[in-house]
């Protein structure tokens, strides 16, 4: 068993396999891709991914099996879905396809995305369902109070600190029904190493940016997953599991609320 096997559930970060299948060749690719990148100045997040809209979905292929791993454990009787980083909505094709093959209803979505291009695409696929889409930040825009069986974020939150992290899962909390929980599926860091460079990235790229300070960049920041599970139960979740989605770097982190 490695990093490519899937459904590994755990709630002890040390029992899963490494994240990398070979974690120096991972940080010297790492440092390798950083060092090319140092003399550019960051994207903003929304224009990062207009520009690459077109083979955006064939592109993210590379994740398929955390597409169909994270809406696996979206649970049968879920009837309403809060999806924060929806983009063109790849979890929730993985989604209509389970619920297609068991014969279920697809429960009523609200996305949060803010990439104008990336949620036209989504609602071109899917015309039939109950699917709205609130554009901008999730860091901002209302989620709601108890109103969610089930929260869902896929290849979205990587893009931020830990600390920026805390009242952003408080949120997401504070909008799970009791019993709910939060499906967290995201790029992490396999070392301390890994995170240092990101975040040296980061805060070099950030500063050549012409944008205001609250301006959100794309530039992956992954932290480690077990101390973002500490940040996630500090937000409220009673228990959290991690859980194997069979691609290298990524995980599903599965937090319940009591
Ligand atoms: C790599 S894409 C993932 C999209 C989709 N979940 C998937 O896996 O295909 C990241 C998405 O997160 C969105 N995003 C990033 N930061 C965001 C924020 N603060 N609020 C809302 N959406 C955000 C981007 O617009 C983009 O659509």
């Amino acid at each position: 068993m490695n990093i490519l096997t899937p459904n590994i559930i755990t709630e002890n970060y040390a029992d899963l396999p490494p994240l990398r299948l070979d974690t120096a060749k991972n940080l010297a690719d790492t440092r390798a891709y950083v060092e090319g990148m140092l003399s550019r100045p960051a994207e903003e997040m929304a224009e990062f991914f207009t520009v690459r809209e077109n083979g955006y979905d064939e592109h993210m292929q590379m994740f398929a099996p955390c597409y169909d791993v994270t809406a696996s454990h979206i649970p049968a009787d879920c009837r309403t879905l809060l999806d924060l980083g929806c983009g063109t909505g790849l979890e929730l094709d993985a989604l209509d396809r389970i619920c297609r093959s068991e014969n279920r209803a697809f429960p009523r979505v609200v996305g949060v995305d803010m990439t104008e291009a990336l949620v036209a695409q989504l609602y071109k696929k899917h015309p039939d369902k109950d699917i709205t889409v609130t554009l901008g930040s999730y860091f901002t825009v209302p989620l709601g109070e108890q109103e969610f069986d089930c929260a869902v974020s896929v290849e979205s939150m990587h893009h931020f600190s830990l600390d920026e992290k805390l009242p952003l899962f408080r949120r997401i909390y504070d909008a799970l029904r009791p019993g709910g929980i939060f499906l967290l599926c995201d790029y992490y860091a396999a070392c301390e190493e890994e995170v240092a460079l990101c975040e040296e990235h980061f805060r070099i790229r950030r500063a050549k940016a012409a944008l205001s300070p609250d301006a959100f960049v794309h530039i992956d920041r992954p932290q480690l997953a077990y101390k973002e599970a500490e940040v996630l139960r500090n937000a409220g979740f009673s228990r959290v599991r991690f859980c194997t989605v069979g691609v290298e770097g990524t995980l599903l982190l599965m937090a319940e609320k009591a």
